[in-house]
């Protein structure tokens, strides 16, 4: 990608508000690990990377650029700042609908210092003009300028400091294939087990100050979709109605009667959930229907239902995903009462 000499003028007058957050800020006082020794799950990634991350130490150089792809709330941002934690390097967090205009993305390479970390949250979001200007800075830390006007233009290749790239998405096949081929490190976040959600919920409690129990710590990381998100999101709602209803410490029935308030079922499906569910059954006969068709009937945009909704019905089995759309499973069907279209034909009776 080259850059018009706009976008250079715009540099040179420093005039450039980059949009990035200073990670200490949000980052302190907050419930995220900052080492991988507190960072629970994701075990196998989590060694991986600590090897790769040893490796570019006792090189003295920069790591290799990092995708980290899954569905949302299972640590991506945090993972990026443990990272730069044991890297003992500073990190830069954006996201790409924060880099629209070209000056955006240049403005943080430029301010980019040697080593650190520039963290793109939504990177299947980048427009082209900031992925064409990734591209070289990713490579070859450089950025290609163009200067000059009409005739007189020049090519300009101002070097960036050397960065590691994380990039995070919940699409990794939204990415068009010229980004993804410059990372170096790709990697999928799993669903956290029941075990890894309770440990991730006893550390929040602990730091959060929640008196809690095992069951209660248990009956919260069932319903929790596997999301470390989810979890202590949900810890703080049942600690209220625990205080307010008992006033007393989370216990594991406790817990269960704030769930079952916030319709939160036993599998952790919530309403938007089990409509889908239903809608498939009641309307579609089971399915497949298209995703469009889903949210139109849900009043919900495509993009929660495919994002947010889907991968953990997926993943526990509830819906699958045929080339003609969304269809209910057996295990769906059964979850929300109904009997499922074998049984009804008396296949196996
Ligand atoms: N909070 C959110 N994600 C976490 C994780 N993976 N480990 C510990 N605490 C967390």
């Amino acid at each position: 990608m080259i850059v018009s000499s706009d976008d250079e003028n715009l540099i040179i007058s420093n005039q450039l508000e980059a949009k990035e957050i200073d990670f200490d800020k949000s980052y302190e006082n907050s419930i995220r690990p900052k080492t991988f020794n507190d960072y629970i799950g994701q075990t196998e990634l989590k060694e991986t990377l600590s090897i790769s991350i040893k490796s570019a130490q006792k090189r003295e150089q920069s790591i290799d650029h990092m995708l980290f792809y899954g569905p949302p709330g299972l640590g991506k941002t945090t993972l990026a700042g443990v990272i730069a934690n044991e890297m003992g390097v500073n990190i830069k967090i954006t996201s790409a609908p924060a880099l629209e205009r070209p000056r955006d993305i240049i403005g943080i390479l430029m301010g980019l210092k040697t080593g650190e970390i520039l963290f793109i949250d939504e990177i299947h979001r980048l427009n082209k003009i900031a992925e064409e200007i990734l591209y070289p800075a990713m490579e070859d830390f450089c950025i290609d300028m163009m200067t000059g006007k009409s005739q007189a233009t020049k090519n300009l290749r101002i070097p960036v400091p050397k960065f590691t790239l994380i990039g995070a998405t919940t699409k990794a096949g939204s990415l068009s294939g010229p980004l993804r081929d410059r990372f170096g490190i790709i990697h999928r976040l799993e669903f956290y087990s029941i075990d890894e959600l309770m440990q991730v919920l006893k550390r929040t409690a602990k730091i959060l100050d929640i008196k809690i129990d095992k069951n209660g710590l248990n009956a919260i990381a069932k319903r929790s979709r596997g999301t470390p998100r989810i979890a202590n999101r949900l810890i703080k709602r049942v600690r209220d109605y625990a205080l307010v209803r008992y006033n007393s410490d989370v216990t594991g029935q406790i817990a269960n009667e704030a769930l079952d308030m916030l319709k939160i079922d036993k599998v952790g499906l919530n309403s938007t959930d089990r409509n889908l569910l239903k809608l498939i059954i009641e309307k579609y006969d089971g399915g497949p229907v298209g995703i469009e068709t889903i949210a139109a009937a849900l009043c919900e945009d495509v993009k929660t239902i495919e994002d947010v909704c889907e991968p953990y019905l997926l993943q526990a089995g509830l819906i699958l995903r045929t080339p003609r759309g969304r269809k209910v499973s057996p295990e769906g069907y059964r979850l929300l009462n109904f009997v499922p279209p074998a049984l009804q034909c008396g296949l196996f009776d």
